[in-house]
Parts: structure tokens; sequence; C-alpha cells
């Protein structure tokens, strides 16, 4: 049934347009000429990443006890990212093309310019990945700070803080969602490699014997998250780094990665980082970071396993996965198969004509199911084109009311991936669309 497969070489595009059409992802500051790799989400962009976000959170820290979430500041002073390496190690080789004078990361372009196809490049240069400010009103006199180019160091710097005011033991994890920033020399493909962009990120801290079992256990969980929103298994696959690749505080790393239009690339990567970061913020600031074992009165540094994702980066992966192209009675169609934890709207409410006699029950349908899931409610334009518009942006359900339903007190729901319709009583509709949403 599908006409475009995984091999459509103008897939990304397409998403890219679709994005921008429907009001996904807008290119940022546009009205100005736009502003290189940065990202607006539009209304239904901001739903859709609210989601990602939320089905992560769900299976990170709320469906666990044995995990804690934060949220920490984005600023932070420069004795954080010396003592996390990354003043000195987060850089990226930069050279300049002798010809066109065009810069570039030299891992990325296997000697050879891009632009003009020269052989000819400036030696390499160590360029650091962070956004470096000043806080304080007047500039040049205040402190220098960065922007956090991950957000795993606020759950290092706040380790004692969470153990004392919660009571948790190894192994327990401390999670965050949010904004992280690199200056990334070639920021490229869409939102996947952007300057400003979200992470989803858990550390998660145990006893160092234990560290090899729960780095496979962590692994596992992650892959399965994105299989079970439905991204299928044969585009997604495991990538173990070789120790040469390793990133400086990591013990070992697996990436999950994706099957990209441009092949397979990082989705998320799972890493064993031992003792680095406890260690290094205890040095450098003095604070104990450490966990006191009363049962065995013993004292050690927890070794951290860290899932980083990105919530940008897996909403992408989310809409390539999701896009189709398929015939429905002939008539060809785009429709996004977005799990409906996924989706922006998970129910559209249609009325069958523009006509008032309609609006009183319509409204109590919306009424009724608006607490409870996301909605659409448009009456432009003739139902089958309503339909395509829906299917377009995912929505899992249609919830038709006609002339009928003011008599019947029946609506019809129409499925987006089958099509199929049914007929179900207005009391009924939230148990039953709650049942086909494992909600029951
Ligand atoms: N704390 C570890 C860490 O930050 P990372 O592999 O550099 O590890 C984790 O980043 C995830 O964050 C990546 O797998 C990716 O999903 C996302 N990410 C990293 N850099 C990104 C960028 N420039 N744009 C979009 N997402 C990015």
């Amino acid at each position: 049934m599908d006409s475009v497969t995984d091999t459509d070489p103008e897939l990304l595009d397409k998403v890219i347009n679709l994005a921008k059409r429907r009001g996904f992802i807008f290119p940022s500051a546009e009205i100005y000429g736009g502003f290189r790799s940065t990202y607006d989400y539009g209304p239904l962009g901001v739903n859709m990443l609210r989601n990602v976000k939320a089905a992560w959170w769900r299976s990170m820290v709320q469906m666990r006890l044995d995990v804690v979430g934060i949220d920490a500041a984005i600023l932070g002073p420069p004795a954080v990212w010396a003592a996390s390496g990354h003043l000195e190690t987060f850089t990226d080789p930069l050279v300049d093309c002798r010809q066109c004078k065009e810069r570039w990361r030299e891992d990325k372009i296997d000697g050879v310019c891009p632009n003009c196809g020269s052989t000819e490049f400036t030696e390499a240069r160590a360029f650091n990945l962070m956004f470096k400010t000043q806080a304080g009103p007047v500039e040049g006199e205040g402190a220098t700070a960065y922007l956090r180019p991950e957000t795993a160091q606020g759950m290092f710097t706040n380790f004692t803080n969470v153990l004392a005011s919660t009571r948790k033991k190894p192994p327990f994890g401390i999670a965050q969602i949010g904004k992280s920033f690199r200056n990334e020399i070639t920021p490229q493909n869409f939102v996947f490699r952007t300057r400003e962009f979200e992470q989803m990120e858990m550390e998660y801290f145990v006893p160092p014997a234990d560290a090899p079992h729960w780095y496979r256990y962590w692994i596992d969980q992650r892959f399965n998250w994105y299989l079970d929103l439905g991204i299928p298994a044969e585009k997604l696959r495991l990538h173990e780094h070789a120790a040469a690749d390793l990133s400086h505080y990591s013990r070992g790393t697996t990436d999950v990665e994706f099957a990209y239009p441009w092949g397979w690339d990082e989705l998320e990567g799972i890493a064993n980082r031992g003792d680095y970061d406890l260690t290094q913020h205890s040095h450098a600031s003095g604070a104990k970071l450490e966990y006191f074992d009363q049962g065995a009165n013993e004292r050690y540094t927890p070794y951290v396993i860290e899932p980083a994702a990105g919530a940008t980066r897996a909403m992408m992966a989310f809409l390539l996965a999701a896009y189709h192209e398929d015939l429905v009675e002939g008539e060809s169609r785009t429709v996004l198969r977005l799990d409906w934890r996924l989706a922006p709207y998970q129910v559209a409410v249609l009325p069958l004509s523009k006509k008032s006699e309609l609006e009183g029950v319509s409204q109590e349908v919306l009424g009724l199911l608006q607490p409870h899931f996301a909605c659409d409610y448009d009456v432009t334009q003739s139902i089958g084109r309503r339909y395509r518009r829906q299917d377009e942006v995912g929505t899992p359900f249609c919830v038709t009311v006609d002339f009928d339903s003011i008599e019947d007190r029946g609506v019809t729901v129409r499925d987006r991936d089958t099509t199929e319709q049914v007929r179900v009583p207005i009391e009924g509709l939230l148990a039953h669309l709650r049942g086909r949403t494992d909600q029951g």
C-alpha cells in the first residue's frame, strides 16, 4: 500500500516541508532572513515535542521509584566546566579552506572542501563548542558564564542535595529535560544538529561493581523506548564506540542509531561515565560527592550510567519514521503514522456541516473530550479534505458529528491508519477512545 519507501530520496525534504506548512517546525527569525540552524516549534510542533518529553519523563521518572527529576540552571560558572573537562576538551578540530575560506570540522570532510573541492586547508585548531557570555549589567565587567552544553552537570553538582533531600540510595538516578547549547561548526540536517537543542538525560548512580550490569540494562531500556513509541525495529540499531572514539569521561558508550535519510546516525548515547564526574567535582569544589553505605560501613564514589537523548532529535526521528504516502480508495494521501501518545492532536472533532444545528452537539462532544485528549476542531472544507488534513498531521481519530447525531446521539469515529469508521454513542465515546488508546 505504501508508495513512499525508506529509499525515497525526497523523504527529508518532504518532512521539512510538511513541518513548515502544517506548523510543526519553522526556521527561526524567518522574516529577517532566518538565523542559521535555529528553529521555532509551531502550534503542532510544540504539542508533539511536549509529548516526546512527557513520554520520556513518564518512562524514566514517573513509572520508577529509583529515579527523581530536577530542573537546573542553564547559565553556569567556569568552575563547573573546568571540573567537567569541557573547557579543555569539549572541542572540535576546525580547519579553513585555503581557497574559498569556508570553515569546516576536519573530521567531517574527508580532506576535500565540500564547497569548492580544494584539498588545501589550514592546520586544524581546537575550537571549543561552548557559548561564553557575561553575567552582570556592565559589558566586560561581569562574571564569565557559559550556557550549558549538556544538562548532565546539573545532576552531578546537585548530587548531595538530591541524596540528602530524597534519602535515595544507589542504584538511583537523577533525570532532567532541558535546553543545551553548542556552537556547532557544521549544524546540519534540519533539527538533527542545531546550536540550541533540548536534551533528556538521566544520571544513574550505582556501586562500581554493578556498573556493567546497569550499562546493559539501560541500553536495552532505551532501545525499547523507541520501539514502543513506534519506530520500526529495522530502523534502529546499536553501535558500540571503539575505545579510541570515546569521550573524555567515558569508559564505554553505545549509541542507539536511527536510519536517517542520509544513513545510520546517532539518536541517543548510553555511557558508562565511571566515577569521572563526581571525582572531578569533589576535587575541584572540595565537596565530598560520595555515598556512605551504612550496612557495609563503607564510603564510595558511585559510578554513573548515563542514557543521554535529544528531545528535538528524537522528534525528528519519530516524524521521519511516521511519514507515509498511500492510496485510499484510489486517492493518494500523506499520513503520519504517529503513536497516539506523540501525535499533536489525538482527536479531531468534525461537524459534517457548518450549519448551526450541528454546533450544539459538536461543542458538547468537544467539551467531553478536551479534558482527556488534545483536540482539534475543524468545520472548513469537505469532510474528505478534513480527514486528509488530519491524516497529514497524524491525528489518530476523527469524530464526525452529523445530522443524525442530534436524534440518535451517535457520532462516527474514523481510524487514521485503516480509515475504518464505527458509529459510537456519545455517552460511550470517552470510554471507547480510552479503550483504543490504552487508557482504559
Ligand atoms: N551528557 C552526554 C551528552 O551530552 P551527547 O552524545 O553529546 O552526550 C546526547 O548528546 C544527545 O543529545 C545526542 O545523542 C543527541 O540526541 C542530542 N544532541 C547532541 N548534540 C546535539 C545537537 N547539536 N543538536 C541536536 N541534538 C543534539
